[in-house]
């Protein structure tokens, strides 16, 4: 089976520096070994350049998105990265996107779903749903969610072009969330399932619902992971960790589940090896994305 890494070292769409890291931190943890045990054919593109923070301009305000900081450079390497994933599929390939920050999302997302119908689930601490309008911190890796579906300000720009349906879309272990971006939320067909949701039904079946909204007369999942959706004990190299995340085993299970259904695509986000604690973090999201690609123990 044909996998194309694609590392994208951004940390534009964050305060924190150092997720830049994160490509690196990932492949040094032994994806390319874990990936060719488990019968993939991985070819490794490299990473896409992304400016430096000293060339951006953070404060930069355009009409169509507001207060967005780095939003042009942001824009830059999703469009490349859009145009990357869209190119891995056509091939044949399996697009498997490192990041970097979450903003990146909006460039796999909407590559994958470029020429088909593709449902999205988004295991996050966060809801990533604000915009430039509502933006507590003028972060875009706070609003991925909201640009590729054309919420607010995104509405008829090509950070939605791919046309994913928010009945589509599934958010899953959320517990920090901005006033503004429930309300938002409360008005979409976006399905959200909290960290009180797997507390009370248990991981396996909030995940396969998850999964069956994603599913649901599309053509393939987009399988977006950032890392603080673990429990910051487990995952303690990130930018924006949030206490109450899922343990290990309840990440093992949910990426099982998911390797059963048609995933057309996959990201690992937010790894940030200058938090981190001898890598450990990295070697997790080398391990989640082995378990979602259908490692099974035997
Ligand atoms: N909601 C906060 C914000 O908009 C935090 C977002 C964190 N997102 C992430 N991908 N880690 O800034
Ligand atoms: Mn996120
Ligand atoms: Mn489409
Ligand atoms: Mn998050």
């Amino acid at each position: 089976r044909p996998l194309r890494i694609i590392g994208v070292p951004m940390d534009l769409g964050a305060d924190r520096r150092g997720v830049d890291m994160g490509p690196s931190a990932i492949r040094y943890a032994g994806l390319d070994r874990q990936l060719t045990d488990l019968d993939y054919d991985p070819t490794d593109v490299g990473d896409l350049t992304v400016a430096r923070p000293e060339v951006g301009d953070p404060d930069a305000v355009t009409p169509e998105t507001g207060r967005a900081k780095y939003v042009a450079e942001v824009r830059d390497v999703c469009t490349r990265l859009a145009d990357e994933v869209a190119d891995t599929l056509e091939e044949g390939a399996f697009p498997l996107v490192l990041g970097g920050d979450h903003s990146i999302a909006i460039g796999s997302v909407n590559g994958s779903a470029r020429d088909a119908d593709v449902g999205v689930v988004w295991f996050d601490a966060h809801a990533d749903f604000n915009t430039p309008a509502t933006t507590p911190s003028g972060n875009v890796h706070g609003m991925p969610v909201a640009a590729f579906l054309g919420e607010g300000e995104f509405a008829d720009t090509d950070w939605a072009e791919a046309g994913v349906k928010e009945e589509n879309v599934a958010l899953v272990g959320i517990r920090s969330i901005d006033e503004t971006e429930r309300e938002a939320l409360r008005d979409t067909d976006v399905s959200v399932f909290t960290m009180s949701d797997i507390d009370e039904r248990g991981i396996t079946e909030v995940t396969e619902d998850a999964l069956d909204v994603a599913s649901d007369g599309t053509d393939g999942i987009h399988v977006s992971l950032d890392l603080d959706w673990l429990d910051p004990n487990e995952a303690p190299g990130v930018g924006t960790p949030v206490r109450g995340g899922v343990t290990y085993r309840e990440a093992h299970a949910a990426l099982e589940r998911t390797a059963r259904r048609d995933v057309r695509s996959m990201e690992v986000v937010e790894v940030n090896p200058i938090l981190d604690r001898s890598n450990r973090t990295a070697e997790l999201a080398v391990e989640l994305a082995a378990s979602g690609l259908g490692k099974r123990i035997i």
